[in-house]
């Protein structure tokens, strides 16, 4: 995937000598530790791609508006093809000398074109370059992210399928609450991560807007022709305003505040998983294909992948705060320091891939134990709600004093250490005489389930036709 292309060794930067781009009217070259600090092309080698892309975009307009010659133009676009031919097979080096990974390219052009070469950066600067750049490339990674985001809600989906009426406590204060599905559970993930995709989408389209042209941050006196690059380059138009096309980035923020939503969903379901697979609750068992055995202890099955996706989602959210204290008093346009916001957004976009996958391999080989979940639901009377509603319905008791007729029953059941169902009658009705026999259809946790048909419920015909919409949502 080109978007992950692993970063090199990197090999210390030995020659000061003044930058052949910019260094004109300098003497001399940078302190070593200063060529230490502002070299980039570790990371923004990344940007290859996008980088000679926006090179050819821009170079033909330059020679569709006369400003270089065609056959300038056209050297320009067939050495950039051959830059990009040396840098997929591996044959291209790059010189942290020189800084980052435009001057790179520049510097291969004019090795390989001559002075044409120097004509590319008409009209254009780094400033404007890297923006652009970085706004496709993360475009590109939302494609692929939101691909990953789909194939977690299918192993979600068929999970889901499968268990519509697998019966489990459901909890809140993690203490059993009401009985519901299995799958009514993961549903609520298949939900989540439904957000998550239109969040990225949603800064996806802001994104998709072109900073190219914009030049150092005023704009240039050339007639260039922002309409067609951005056409090119297949964004929907040029941005408006110079300085914010060259010092905006709230396009990589929101990328990475949507990435920490996304994470901390993650972090949840990996949490739960490490519950439920969790020999006190037993809910599901893991593959030995995302667990690990301890080298002590010959029984352990340990949830790390679990583990590592809950502590890997922390990674995003430091990513988000990073940028943001980097941006937050940059005065405009541009400043040296937003060369850092690559080092975040791919840590981001690389973390995302790893637990996102680790997720789905996880969902997809986890079995749930049926016996485990309804043991579990003999503790806590976990139908206690069901009860209250049934002398609301079939007594016409007001909710409120049906909650406290329904308190002195478990108070009841507790002294005699027992579940509300194993209560006699009679004991119910010297509690409230309206009680009858009926009462004891819904104390059963199954019944309970397939009582709640409202809209988004957890009874198994609502969950099946949960799945049946969410596929048609989200797959398709
Ligand atoms: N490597 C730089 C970055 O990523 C490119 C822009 C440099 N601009 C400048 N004015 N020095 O931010």
């Amino acid at each position: 995937m080109k978007s992950r292309s692993k970063s090199v060794a990197k090999p210390a930067i030995s020659k000061p000598q003044s930058n052949p781009m910019w260094g004109g009217h300098y003497a001399s070259g940078p302190a070593a530790i200063m060529a230490e600090i502002n070299c980039s092309v570790d990371i923004d080698q990344r940007l290859y791609a996008q980088d000679i892309k926006a090179s050819k975009a821009h170079a033909a307009m330059l020679a569709s508006k006369g400003i270089i010659s065609k056959k300038d133009g056209q050297d320009i676009a067939n050495g950039l093809d051959q830059i990009l031919g040396e840098i997929e097979s591996g044959k291209f080096t790059f010189s942290r000398a020189l800084e980052d990974v435009h001057m790179n390219i520049e510097a291969r052009l004019k090795a390989l074109i001559g002075d044409a070469a120097g004509r590319l950066h008409t009209a254009r600067s780094r400033n404007d370059q890297v923006a652009t750049d970085f706004r496709l490339w993360l475009m590109d990674a939302i494609k692929d992210i939101d691909a990953a985001l789909q194939d977690l809600q299918s192993a979600l989906l068929d999970q889901a399928e499968k268990h519509t009426s697998t019966l489990m406590p459901g909890f809140t204060h993690l203490q059993a609450a009401q009985p519901i599905t299995f799958g009514h559970h993961l549903m609520a993930y298949v939900e989540m991560l439904g957000r998550d995709r239109s969040r990225l989408q949603d800064a996806k389209q802001r994104m998709n807007e072109m900073p190219l042209g914009s030049a150092a941050l005023a704009g240039t006196s050339f007639p260039i022709d922002r309409n067609m690059t951005a056409k090119a380059l297949g964004f929907d138009r040029p941005m408006a305003n110079s300085l914010d096309g060259v010092s905006a980035r709230d396009f990589a923020l929101e990328f990475l505040s949507s990435a920490s939503i996304l994470g901390m969903h993650l972090s949840r379901l990996a949490e739960e998983i490490v519950i439920w697979a969790s020999p006190a609750f037993g809910f599901i068992t893991l593959s030995e294909a995302f667990t690990t055995g301890s080298s002590i202890m010959p029984q352990k099955r340990n949830p790390d992948a679990a583990e590592l996706v809950r502590a890997k989602s922390g990674r995003l959210l430091g990513a988000f705060n990073t940028l943001f204290v980097v941006m937050k008093g940059l005065p405009l346009a541009y400043a040296k320091d937003m060369q850092e916001d690559k080092e975040q957004v791919f840590g981001a976009v690389d973390t995302l891939h790893l637990i996102l996958a680790a997720m789905a391999g996880m969902v997809r080989d986890m079995v749930p134990n049926k016996i485990a979940m309804e043991k579990a639901l003999e503790a806590g009377f976990i139908t206690a709600t069901d009860l209250a509603d049934w002398l609301v319905r079939a007594a016409n008791v007001p909710f409120r004093d049906a909650h406290h007729i329904t308190g002195k029953i478990v108070r009841l059941a507790e002294q005699k250490k027992c579940g509300l169902d194993s209560l006699s009658l009679t004991d119910m009705q010297k509690i409230d005489a309206r009680i009858t026999k009926d009462i004891f259809s819904v104390l059963k946790p199954e019944n309970a389930v397939k009582s709640r048909i409202s809209f988004g419920g957890t009874a198994p015909a609502m969950v099946k036709a949960a799945v049946k919409q969410a596929r048609k949502r989200f797959v398709k």
